[in-house]
């Protein structure tokens, strides 16, 4: 231990963590330590770039409260969330695939009824959902618990409004007996993650920008299958090649199509342009 340098540090640091109790965690400390100490002799990291690093982790600390979490979105922004969701979410190719929780779901959403009007006064041009959820052999999961949230046409979610009272565009529903599923809302936006803190200036100082594709999402639980996180992403839209947080996938880009002013699928006249979204997913059934 007296004679530790530059070619024994590595060695010393995992022989520190033998006598750790937990398997498991003895495995990821030593894996990190080297992957670390790797990195730092890789580019030769040097004090001052060090201590930048540590700086950018307090102030990560210093913005992070019960509202904001600046390490979940560092973790995003680095592609460690989508990387962590994909590993732990293989399955069937035909089931709809997962992606990133974010921070903006909420859990206890209020219910409503297939047909309801969530969007509770959000703003936007009103937005028809409608599809089924079903198993790999096509058959319908009726009672299925559906979590829908999603941006307004400011491309704000609910609860980053200091003056939205309630729940907007945000809503807990259940399938019908055929597996379907509709509801009314408004068109999502594109959106910029929070980027006035340390992983702003990250993203700025590496030339990226903070914008995520329009989407809605779907977070939806059924007995006996696994819990299906996702996101429904919007056809053309600017930023499906270039997602901050890495999340979107082929498989989940449907069209959302407008439609002019007439009978909307409610049967209602309506005056305005509005839109309809069709998707259907996959869930996975749990082995037994
Ligand atoms: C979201 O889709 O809500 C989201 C995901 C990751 C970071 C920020 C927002
Ligand atoms: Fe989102």
């Amino acid at each position: 231990m007296r004679h530790i340098d530059e070619e024994t540090i590595t060695q010393a640091v995992i022989a520190s963590l033998s006598s750790c109790p937990d398997d498991r965690l003895r495995l990821l400390m030593t894996s990190l330590v080297q992957h670390l100490h790797a990195f730092g002799r890789e580019v030769k990291l040097t004090e001052a770039e060090w201590y930048a690093a540590i700086e950018f982790l307090t102030d990560a600390g210093h913005i992070t409260d019960d509202k904001r979490q600046e390490f979940i979105l560092l973790s995003d922004t680095l592609g460690m969330s989508m990387l962590v969701t994909t590993l732990n979410n293989r399955k069937p190719k035909a089931c709809t695939e997962t992606t990133v929780l974010g921070p903006f779901y909420v859990a206890a959403a209020p219910i409503f009824d297939n047909g309801a009007d969530i969007s509770q006064g959000a703003k936007g041009i009103p937005c028809w959902v409608r599809g089924h959820v079903r198993d790999l052999d096509g058959h319908p999961v009726a009672g299925a618990l559906m979590d829908i949230w999603q941006s307004d046409e400011d491309g704000f979610y609910d609860v980053q409004h200091a003056d939205v009272p309630g729940p907007q565009a945000r809503a807990r529903l259940q399938t019908l007996a055929d597996g379907g599923f509709h509801f009314r809302s408004v068109v999502a936006t594109a959106y910029p993650i929070p980027h006035d803190g340390p992983v702003g200036k990250m993203l700025i100082s590496t030339g990226r920008h903070p914008w995520r594709p329009a989407h809605v999402h779907f977070l939806i639980d059924a007995p006996g299958f696994e819990r299906l996180v996702t996101q429904v992403f919007r056809s053309n839209d600017t930023f499906l090649d270039s997602d901050v947080v890495f999340g979107v996938r082929q498989t989940l880009v449907a069209n959302w199509i407008e439609h002019p002013p007439g009978t909307s699928p409610d049967g209602d006249e309506i005056s305005t342009p509005y839109y309809t979204l069709d998707f259907d997913f996959v869930l996975n059934r749990i082995p037994s």
